[in-house]
């Protein structure tokens, strides 16, 4: 599958967004990768440019407003963005009545300001140009609210809600825009739940996210995200839930 033009890739450093930036790239799309852990994103860029692949990478904090809106103009000058994967995200899951307060601003912070400031990075370049694709990184967690996920589940159906009243706004404009809803993923993102209970709830046996737990891999994904990006210009896939076969919510 041929992809021309310029991705940008927040959250590249892991998981799904480092198996996005290679699917892309080996597609043939020119890649920005960024994250704040830059040694990851050089060894994933290194490893693009092995397979000729084209990549650039940026460290980038999502919760930083002007950095993220600095990127955007720099990509700008470039010939601006085709694609936005807006996948920088974090987990913390716990009960609400344990009070981590912090946690819930975090995750506020980075999966829904971080993806806004992101969107707002790229929108005006794609407005002008008439041509775009934002894919937002959301989740089964987006639809279906989880016993102690209360706040994660929140940021999730507010991208849900944020990627359907965007595309509504600027279908017209050329752009397009994709809420992909993964179920349980083999990422690094459980090592974001501090709360001791929760995290052995879900990483030891038995658990969405245990070592043996037959669910799907960053390229599952990668492979969805290829798949929606690649269709003619005048097909939206809107919305994308991909589950593991065993996974009942
Ligand atoms: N794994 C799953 O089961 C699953 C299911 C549904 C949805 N998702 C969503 O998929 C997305 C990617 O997660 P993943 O599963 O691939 O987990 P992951 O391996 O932990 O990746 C998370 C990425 O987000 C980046 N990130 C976190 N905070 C950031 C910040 N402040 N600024 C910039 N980047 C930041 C991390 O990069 P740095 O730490 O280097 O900055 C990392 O690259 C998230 O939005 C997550 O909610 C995952």
């Amino acid at each position: 599958m041929a992809i021309s033009g310029r991705a940008w890739i927040t959250g590249a450093s892991s998981g799904i967004g480092a198996a996005i930036a290679k699917m892309l790239a080996e597609n043939g799309a020119k890649v920005v990768l960024s994250a704040r852990r830059t040694e990851q994103l050089e060894r994933l860029s290194q490893e693009i440019e092995r397979a000729n692949g084209q990549s650039m990478i940026r460290e980038l904090d999502v919760t930083n407003r002007e950095a993220v809106a600095q990127l955007g103009d720099e990509l700008e000058t470039m010939g601006g963005v085709d694609i936005l994967i807006n996948n920088a995200g974090l987990m913390p899951l716990s009960p609400m009545l344990e009070g981590r307060v912090d946690e819930w601003e975090r995750m506020i912070d980075v999966n829904i300001k971080g993806l806004l400031y992101a969107i707002h990075a790229v929108l005006p370049g794609m407005a002008r140009r008439k041509h775009g694709h934002i894919v937002n990184i959301g989740s089964v967690a987006g639809r279906f609210a989880f016993k102690g996920a209360a706040v994660y589940c929140g940021t999730k159906f507010a991208v849900r809600a944020i990627s359907d009243s965007l595309r509504r706004e600027v279908m017209e404009c050329g752009i397009r825009v994709t809420d992909i809803e993964p179920g349980a993923v083999a990422t690094e993102l459980a090592d974001s739940i501090k709360h001791e209970a929760t995290k052995a709830a879900v990483t030891q046996e038995g658990g969405l996210y245990a070592p043996d737990a037959k669910i799907l891999q960053a390229e599952d994904i990668a492979s969805a995200i290829l798949y929606v990006v690649s269709q003619p210009d005048h097909v939206n896939v809107s919305e994308l839930l991909i589950r593991p076969r065993i996974q009942e919510l």
